[in-house]
């Protein structure tokens, strides 16, 4: 299973790279943007791809592509991670906050709720907090907020009683256990409606046990003190708590940005019926004024 690059086309137009023109992908993935980006600034032009899973980085790293330099690294930190790479002057950044294929199927890591795995859910291995950690350690309450606001999942209350419950018998530590208590908690409607039962509470787990939201925040406002005037800046978010960051961040920098997509950019319908992961992107772009 490989990871198909996401509203590509409308990516390149707003990138809009030129030969020997440089550009950071700040989330490489399985670096199908980044090797578009590099047939258009052939001959000379450079990709800093950044990616903070190591594994990711290790997949790509065996197919030698020229002109990419790869660092690992969270893009919370971009402008310290272009400093020490050296890397400019640059022409645009690429924000992709898509969930890889590959992370979902491929990495063991728990991310899935359709497969038995340990509850880890870090992309980064250094990362010290683990889902379970979360699921196991933190106070009811705290998990409760966690689900509605990362997953706005309306049975946040009982699925986090739930889980105090069960852990007092026993701890919480694979997809299974923890979908298991899921099942308990909800109501049977709701087991049987169209989305799956677990896909909030996974999506807020993850959300927390990588701070997501933050490192978008932090993200873009280091993008925005290393791109130079008419350098571009282009976001793809999947859920509604990314491009809210996004939204706001293009609104409240107007001082410095053109925004370029008034309304977002969306996939069309041969695009999400090709690829169903591409159903929630949104893409928003804008340009460093001179
Ligand atoms: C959807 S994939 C990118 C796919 C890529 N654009 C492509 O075409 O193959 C998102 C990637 O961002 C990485 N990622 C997520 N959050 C990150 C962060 N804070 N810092 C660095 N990489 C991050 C994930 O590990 C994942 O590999």
């Amino acid at each position: 299973m490989s990871h198909v690059p996401v509203l590509l086309h409308s990516v390149m137009g707003f990138l809009n790279p030129q030969p020997n023109q440089n550009f950071v992908d700040a989330t490489l993935g399985g670096g199908g943007h980044a090797k578009e980006i590099l047939v258009h600034t052939s001959p000379r032009g450079m990709v800093l791809g950044v990616d903070w899973d190591a594994d990711a980085l290790e997949r790509l790293r065996s197919q030698s592509i020229p002109r990419l330099i790869m660092q690992k690294g969270n893009f919370a930190h971009i402008e310290n991670i272009v400093a020490e790479n050296e890397f400019g002057p640059i022409s645009g950044i690429l924000f992709d906050l898509g969930f890889s294929s590959l992370t979902l199927e491929e990495s063991g890591r728990g991310f899935s709720f359709q497969k038995d795995e340990p509850l880890d859910m870090r992309y980064d291995q250094d990362n010290p907090r683990t889902a379970a950690h979360i699921v196991n350690r933190y106070a009811e309450e705290e998990i409760a907020n966690i689900l509605w606001q990362y997953g706005e999942e309306r049975y946040n209350r009982r699925i986090a009683a739930a889980i105090r419950a069960t852990r007092k018998q026993h701890s919480i530590q694979t997809t299974t256990q923890l979908l298991d208590v899921i099942a308990r908690a909800v109501p049977t409607g709701y087991r049987h409606s169209r989305m799956h039962y677990a896909t909030k509470t996974f999506q807020a787990l993850r959300i927390a046990t990588n701070d997501e939201l933050e490192n978008i925040r932090q993200g873009l406002t280091g993008a925005l003190k290393i791109l130079p005037p008419k350098s571009r800046l282009v976001v793809l978010s999947f859920h509604s708590l990314e491009d809210r960051i996004v939204k706001n961040f293009l609104r409240d920098n107007k001082d410095t940005l053109t925004i370029l997509t008034k309304k977002p950019i969306v996939p069309d319908r041969a695009e999400v019926d090709a690829n169903p992961r591409a159903r929630s992107a949104k893409l928003r772009a804008a340009e460093v004024i001179d």
